[in-house]
């Protein structure tokens, strides 16, 4: 169980999500109580349906909760207004999805740049940045490709330098090594391990892997819409990449974090 901590960088309280109306309607979030803290590394896991996703978009304001507080370093997000709302988004929050959701006739460069739009920056200044989040991947020398040219894991990594660009306070990142086969998946953990240890970028992360959850430091389960089990991550797992090694639930990790910038826009809020 959680204990409440004011200091928590998030916090749900008893936070519903109804979707539809009258008969119709279906509750894919059942009174979820979370605590999250600055550098933490969170896996959420759960069965299909069990309201991950619908979770992540509330955290990462693209939805909002029906009932329940929302609350992000103390400010009550439920009750903030769409603008409000989506500057929150742009300033702290960065988005990882399964299928890496790229521009496809656009080069690599400029999906990370794309972001850097939303906050007026200089086309050098882009470029720049841009450059930098790619090389901070792996992918120095590929800013030119376009993502049909580039393998899944490229193209995750890609989606993952577009989502730090903007040095966002938390990552969400849901199913981010579900379309990569184990090798890549770890290699994509063990990036996400090392921009939450050297950055401080708090990550929340879904997965259906085990074996991919074993790098987090903390597992929070999603059964019925509901937080079902909530617990600091041992061991990973014997056949987790022996040079990864797996986050910890270091509250200080965040301290080195960046200051607020414009995070990635993936849809219009
Ligand atoms: N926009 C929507 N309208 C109606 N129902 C929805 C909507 N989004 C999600 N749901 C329902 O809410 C429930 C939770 O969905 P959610 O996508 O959060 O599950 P999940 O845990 O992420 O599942 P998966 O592991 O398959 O991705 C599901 O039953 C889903 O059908
Ligand atoms: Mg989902």
């Amino acid at each position: 169980m959680n204990v409440a901590s004011p200091s928590a960088l998030i916090r749900l309280l008893g936070v519903t999500k109804v979707y539809g109306q009258g008969p119709a309607a279906f509750k894919a979030l059942d009174g979820v109580d979370l605590q999250v803290q600055a550098g933490e590394f969170v896996a959420v896991m759960g069965p299909s349906g069990s309201g991950k996703s619908t979770a992540m978009n509330i955290l990462g304001c693209l939805d909002t909760p029906t009932a329940g507080e929302y609350r992000f370093r103390g400010v009550r997000v439920d009750q903030l207004d769409r603008d409000a709302r989506a500057r929150l988004r742009r300033h702290h929050f960065g988005f990882v999805f399964q299928g890496f959701n790229l521009l496809a006739r656009t080069s690599a460069l400029e999906n990370v740049e794309l972001p850097l739009l939303y906050r007026g920056e200089s086309a050098a200044a882009r470029h720049a940045l841009a450059r930098e989040a790619l090389a901070s991947v792996g992918l120095q020398g590929w800013e030119g490709h376009t993502p049909g040219e580039l393998s899944g894991g490229q193209q995750q990594r890609v989606a993952i330098a577009r989502a730090i660009v903007t040095r966002p306070t938390v990552l969400l990142a849901d199913e981010p090594t579900g379309n990569l086969d184990t090798q890549r998946g770890r290699e994509i953990m063990a990036l996400l391990v090392d921009l939450n240890h050297s950055r401080g970028i708090t990550v929340l992360m879904v997965t259906h892997e085990p074996e991919m959850a074993a790098f987090a430091g903390r597992i929070v389960r999603f059964v019925d819409g509901r937080v079902a089990d909530d617990r600091p991550n041992g061991a990973p797992t014997d056949t987790a990449s022996a040079e990864a090694k797996p986050a910890t639930t270091d509250a200080d990790a965040g301290t080195g974090a960046a200051g607020p910038v414009v995070a990635d826009l993936p849809e219009a809020c």
